[in-house]
């Protein structure tokens, strides 16, 4: 095995990757649960891709034949109804797994200085994964798809002079046909997963550049010893490897008891009216994205005219990027920083649910009223961020995990 290793290794730095990301790559030894949702993202990306490609043997791209087709793979298809379900709830897992991912990077400052990059590719994994989800959602062209593609492509129509242009461009038709199921499907089954694969790829490279950080925010390159190895660091494998089997664990209990007993999450995972087969000529009587777009379709339709709805919420979306220069803390993580930026995160995670609730519901005064004040809450956080974390008062770091 050594020789045929060294052969490789001569050819192909096999051995050499193994030990830069795994072997050799020193984490943080104070990594906490919070840390296992970029593995478990991992793995529903494997998920999502395996299932997607037997999925894709059986479904037909056609607006004749899709609705059938996934029913076809739901009764006729051997195994068609698990692949489907995992497929299907695999959209809401990775959702779920990317918010707690994203909640941890902002709970521990890992968006900031040398982690910027990381951050961003990881906003762009997110972007990616929003349109991969959106496109996906139409295939199966039920009343549904069909409408939530219909209410959020007409959203470009809002932009002024190219808008009317642009909407049927993303069509390719007058209304939303069987053209604009044949492209959203090459772009969901080939254009995207590679987009997704390798802003994955880049994420990972970045973050192993500059080293893991932890729920203290210490920096465990600063204390090495003699051969270089950083005191308060582990090996990545088998240390972390081995640990992340019990959030794999854990994490596969409650996904098939979703998959196997609710995999419609009461109508949150698969929406009732999609259920039926796409009809140009009957609007549904409620139209709500999924459940994971539902804080920023709150927010579109907290804002009372559709240009400026539309702005605020790619706005929602675009703040995100620069994170990593609007927190002028001078520590990392939420345990070290001063009230105001704990008091701002917690009513900040608490509008964006209620935003995400409002999102599913139907407006009335009152929900937009409320929605508003949200919406106010949820850009506030941001742009008053480079001054509450300028002006409170933070504790001391410690130079080690220990203290
Ligand atoms: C397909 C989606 C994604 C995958 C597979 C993924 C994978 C990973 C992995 C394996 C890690 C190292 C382990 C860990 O810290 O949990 C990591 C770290 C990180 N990710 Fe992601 N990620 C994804 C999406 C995102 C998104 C959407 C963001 C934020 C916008 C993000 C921000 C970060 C940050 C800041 C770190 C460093 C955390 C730290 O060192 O404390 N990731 N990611």
């Amino acid at each position: 095995m050594s020789k045929f290793m060294e052969w490789v290794d001569a050819r192909f730095p096999a051995t050499k990757m193994w030990e830069d990301h795994l072997s050799k790559y020193y984490a943080p030894k104070n990594f906490n649960v919070l840390y296992f949702f970029g593995s478990l993202a991992l793995l529903v990306l494997v998920n999502q891709i395996l299932t997607g490609i037997w999925l894709t043997m059986s479904f037909e791209p056609s607006a004749e034949g899709a609705f059938a087709s996934v029913e076809y793979i739901m009764r006729d298809v051997e195994y068609g109804w698990i692949l489907r379900y995992l497929h299907s709830t695999g959209a809401s897992a990775f959702f779920v797994v990317v918010y707690l991912h994203m909640f941890r990077g902002i709970l521990y400052g890992s968006y900031q200085k040398p982690r910027e990059l990381v951050w961003i590719f990881g906003m762009m994994i997110y972007l990616a994964l929003m349109a991969e989800a959106f496109m996906g959602y139409l295939l199966p062209w039920g009343q549904m798809s069909y409408w939530g593609a219909q209410v959020i492509i007409s959203l470009f129509g809002a932009i002024p002079v190219i808008g009317g242009d642009l909407t049927q461009w993303i069509r390719g038709d007058y209304l939303i046909s069987g053209i604009t199921l044949n492209r959203f499907f090459a772009l969901h089954v080939i254009a995207l997963p590679i987009v997704i694969l390798g802003l994955v790829v880049l994420h990972i490279l970045a973050l192993h550049e500059v080293g893991s950080n932890n729920p203290l925010g210490v920096d465990i390159k600063k204390t090495k010893d003699e051969a270089g190895v950083p005191l308060d660091g582990i090996p990545f494998h088998p240390y972390y490897t081995v640990k992340d089997i019990v959030g794999v664990v854990v994490f596969l209990f409650v996904f098939c008891a979703v998959v196997f007993f609710f995999p419609e999450m009461g109508g949150y995972f698969l929406e009732k009216p999609n259920f039926e087969e796409a009809n140009a000529l009957k609007t549904p009587e409620h139209i709500a994205p999924v459940w994971y777009f539902t804080p920023y379709y709150a927010i579109l339709r907290a804002v009372p005219d559709k240009l400026l709805g539309v702005i605020a919420m790619g706005g929602a979306i675009a703040v995100l990027f620069v994170l990593p220069w609007l927190d002028r803390s001078p520590v990392k993580s939420m345990r070290y920083k001063g009230w105001m930026s704990k008091v701002a995160l917690v009513v900040f995670c608490i509008s964006f649910i209620i935003l995400g609730v409002l999102g599913v519901l139907s407006p009335t005064p009152e929900r937009t009223l409320v929605s508003r004040i949200c919406t106010a809450i949820y850009f506030g956080y941001f742009i008053l961020m480079p001054f509450y974390t300028k002006i409170e008062k933070t504790k001391v770091v410690p130079q080690r995990v220990d203290g």
